[in-house]
This record gives C-alpha cells, sequence and structure tokens, in this order.
C-alpha cells in the first residue's frame, strides 16, 4: 500500500513542477535542441565553388609549388605524378572515355577545373581534409593539370585564370537544361 502512495505523490509532485519547468522555456514548447548557427560558422560551411569560379578564395599557385604540396601530403596514396591505382589515379586515361574501358581521372573525366580546387579543399588529404592552405590548394590543383598536359607549368592559378581553364571533357557533358543559360 505504501508503495503506490509513495508512487501516487510521485506522481502528484511531477504535476506540480511540469508547469513550472515550461513556464521557463517561454512559450516556445518544442524539443529545443540545439541552437542557431552564428553567420560564422555558416561561413566556414558554405565553401562551394560554382563552376564559373564564384566562391573561389583568394590566393594563387602555381604546379612548380604544387609538386611539393603533392610529394608531403598526396603522393603516398596517389602515387608518383598521380599515376594512383584503380581508384584513386588522377592523371591520364585521355579520350579513353568513350572505349570499353574508360579510365576517369581528373584530366581524362572532370568538366571543370573549379571543381578540382573546391573537391581538393573540402576532401583532401583524405586523412586529413580540411588541412591545406588556400595557396597549397591552388598549387597542387596546378601540378594536377600540368601533369594532365592541361596548363604550364609556371601557370598561375588563382580565382581569375582558373575558371579559365578549359577541360579537355568539357564539350562532352550536356546541359541537363537546355533552356536555362545558367549552367
Ligand atoms: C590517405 C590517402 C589519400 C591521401 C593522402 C590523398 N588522397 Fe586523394 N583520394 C584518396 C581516395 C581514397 C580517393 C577516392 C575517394 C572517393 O572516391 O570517395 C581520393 C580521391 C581524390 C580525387 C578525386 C579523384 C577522382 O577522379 O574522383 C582527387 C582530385 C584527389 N584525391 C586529390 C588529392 C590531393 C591533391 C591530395 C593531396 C593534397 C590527396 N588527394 C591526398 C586518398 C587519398
Amino acid at each position: 500500500m505504501l508503495k503506490y502512495l509513495i508512487l501516487f505523490g510521485m506522481f502528484g509532485l511531477a504535476l506540480l513542477l511540469l508547469p513550472v519547468t515550461q513556464a521557463d522555456e517561454g512559450p516556445d514548447l518544442g524539443p529545443n535542441l540545439g541552437k542557431e548557427a552564428t553567420p560564422e560558422q555558416i561561413a566556414t560551411w558554405d565553401i562551394s565553388i560554382a563552376p564559373d569560379g564564384e566562391g573561389l578564395p583568394n590566393g594563387s599557385g602555381t604546379a612548380i609549388e604544387g609538386k611539393v604540396v603533392y610529394a608531403i601530403s598526396c603522393l603516398s596514396c596517389h602515387g608518383r605524378e598521380g599515376s594512383g591505382s584503380l581508384n584513386n589515379r588522377l592523371v591520364g586515361g585521355h579520350g579513353s572515355m568513350s572505349g570499353s574501358t574508360p579510365i576517369k581521372t581528373v584530366g581524362s573525366y572532370w568538366p571543370y577545373a573549379t571543381t578540382v580546387f573546391d573537391y581538393i579543399r573540402r576532401a583532401m588529404p583524405y586523412n586529413l581534409s580540411g588541412t591545406l592552405t588556400n595557396e597549397e590548394t591552388y598549387a597542387v590543383t596546378a601540378y594536377l593539370l600540368f601533369l594532365n598536359g592541361i596548363i604550364d607549368e609556371d601557370e598561375i592559378m588563382d580565382a581569375q585564370t582558373l575558371p579559365q581553364v578549359q577541360m579537355p571533357n568539357r564539350g562532352n557533358f550536356v546541359l541537363a537544361y537546355p533552356d536555362n543559360p545558367d549552367p
């Protein structure tokens, strides 16, 4: 009997406490999970770069500088000069897209040079993503473009020049909505 009395008493106590708790939390009775992200936090996640280069940061780099970055941060996985293995080869395969064994690399497949920068900045080095500076990212992007025979070794890549690079396979991509001039 005592057990039921205690239980009942606790239930009554909970009922008494409930309105107080609700009053403390104000009129919003939602789950109150998390908190609103600040503009600074959003800026660190909002790093997408459009094909036309919109969103590219300040900084610049050449393939000559990128060769050093590559040796330190990329070579261990992607092999000498981007030769890699089946899934992580970064160089070559040009003209293989229409054959029976296409070799997709940055050089043979990717339509926009700006995407190379975006991808490396957000995802590479695979085990340490987000650690490269913008300068290093421009430089190593330039190095991959150079290894693929797309730019010269001393060409400076920055927010102005990178979007102008013509990728070899660009013409084989078609707009999903041809009426829309904005790709
Ligand atoms: C620890 C191993 C590792 C390191 C170090 C590394 N990568 Fe990668 N990389 C990978 C793997 C694995 C993939 C495939 C990821 C996937 O498909 O999800 C990849 C994919 C890529 C791709 C996309 C290739 C494609 O055609 O889809 C690029 C570009 C690239 N890496 C560049 C770099 C650069 C530049 C560096 C150095 C700054 C680097 N990676 C360092 C493992 C690594």
